[in-house]
């Protein structure tokens, strides 16, 4: 009998091409596919509606099915009445005993942080704050004169602001659809006052600035996607730099950065030093997905976000369990078909698994 693996994602649209690129790799697995939303479920009858991926057709079709045995998260959340119903149902279903996640997900920053700072990766993780309250964060910023907030559960640069401190003024900065918009507070009360408002809006946290500029003023990072294979060992499937634009603060392709090839971009670099931050790159790659894993819960992806510092200093920047794919199409489309097979070799390789210890008779 077939497996059934569900693609789950608040907005399950026919045409989105990832999920059609691995509808289509499906036809050669034992892997029956759907596509829904968490609210597309019914708890009481335990029933989705959604889409399955007729095998004779080759298209998506409007169906009502079982809540499948394999789940791929790809919900993203808002702050919105529909997410956070969207959210309750999800911990619903990752408590389903007969239910299997390809990946349990992240907690937010600031508990990653807290774990992570434990850990072997600690000299790797910039120092960070949990923002108390105004006066918390015109210490910090009077400490360190240039800092960056963020939201603990932010995602694709929202609300990253940049925050600079000089004997005249307080400059905050931040990115808006048309660009970088700047606002300058006179003193203190007129800047803990926007504090006060921002604080009720989101819970931040505050790093200082990492010098990660290039010539050009630019800021740049390191994204590297990794996944299991059919054996379910991490890999590294692609690694890229990510340059933002001139001036500004956020390497994020939501918001205008490119992605460049490493090789390229290390060729245009002062060749000095590559070889030993290559060794560093390597081994810390080889540890945050075990980590992670150590003390979270199982992963089937992450994005790991690095930023190579000027003076050749690596910091671990950000982890995302729900990474985007792009990247790939990008830089190496001929990787494109193992990219849209890995949640199928996945799920192929936790179904095995599943088995083999009903054959142990190990419950
Ligand atoms: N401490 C920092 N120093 C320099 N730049 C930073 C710092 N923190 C964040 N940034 C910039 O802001 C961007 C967004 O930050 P971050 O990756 O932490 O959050 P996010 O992208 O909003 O969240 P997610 O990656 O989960 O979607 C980074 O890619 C980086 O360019
Ligand atoms: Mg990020």
């Amino acid at each position: 009998m077939n497996q059934s693996l569900g693609i789950m994602t608040l907005t399950p649209e026919v045409t989105n091409e990832y999920f059609l690129e691995i509808a289509k790799q499906s036809l050669s697995y034992p892997i029956d596919l759907y596509l829904f939303s968490p609210q597309g479920i019914s708890p009481l009858n335990e029933t989705v509606e959604g889409f399955h991926f007729d095998r004779v057709t080759g298209e998506w079709e409007k169906d009502a099915f079982e809540i499948p045995e394999y789940i791929y998260d790809r919900t993203y959340y808002q702050k919105d009445m529909k997410s956070r119903q969207a959210r309750a149902v999800v911990q619903w279903l990752k408590n389903q005993k007969h239910i299997r996640f390809l990946g349990y997900g992240l907690p937010n920053k600031w508990h990653l942080y807290e774990k992570l700072k434990q850990t072997s990766l600690a000299p790797y993780i910039p120092v960070t704050s949990l923002v108390a309250d105004g006066k918390h964060l015109l210490n910090l910023l009077l400490k360190h004169k240039d800092i960056i907030i963020k939201p603990v559960d932010g995602a694709h640069g929202f609300a990253v602001y940049h925050l600079v401190f000089n004997q005249q003024s307080i400059v905050v900065r931040t990115t808006k659809k048309q660009g970088i918009i700047e606002q300058s507070f006179p003193n203190e009360d007129v800047f803990l006052k926007w504090v006060d408002h921002m604080l009720k809006v989101h819970t931040f946290i505050c790093q200082k600035r990492l010098p990660n500029l290039t010539k050009g003023n630019a800021p740049f990072d390191m994204r590297i996607l990794m996944n299991k294979d059919h054996k379910g060992e991490w890999r590294e499937f692609q690694r890229a730099i990510r340059q933002g634009e001139e001036n500004g603060i956020l390497t994020n392709i939501s918001r205008g950065a490119s992605y460049l090839s490493y090789s390229e971009w290390k060729d245009t670099q002062n060749s000095h030093g590559w070889d030993f931050i290559d060794e560093e790159l390597t081994s810390i790659l080889e540890e945050v997905p075990i980590l992670l894993e150590k003390h979270f819960s199982p992963l089937f992806e992450i994005g790991v976000d690095l930023i190579i510092g000027d003076d050749h200093s690596l910091w671990i920047l950000d982890l995302n369990s729900k990474p985007g794919h792009k990247v790939v199409d990008a830089l190496q489309p001929g990787k494109l078909s193992t990219l849209y097979q890995a949640p199928l070799d996945y799920c192929d390789f936790l179904s095995s698994q599943s088995l083999s210890s009903l054959r142990r008779g190990d419950f």
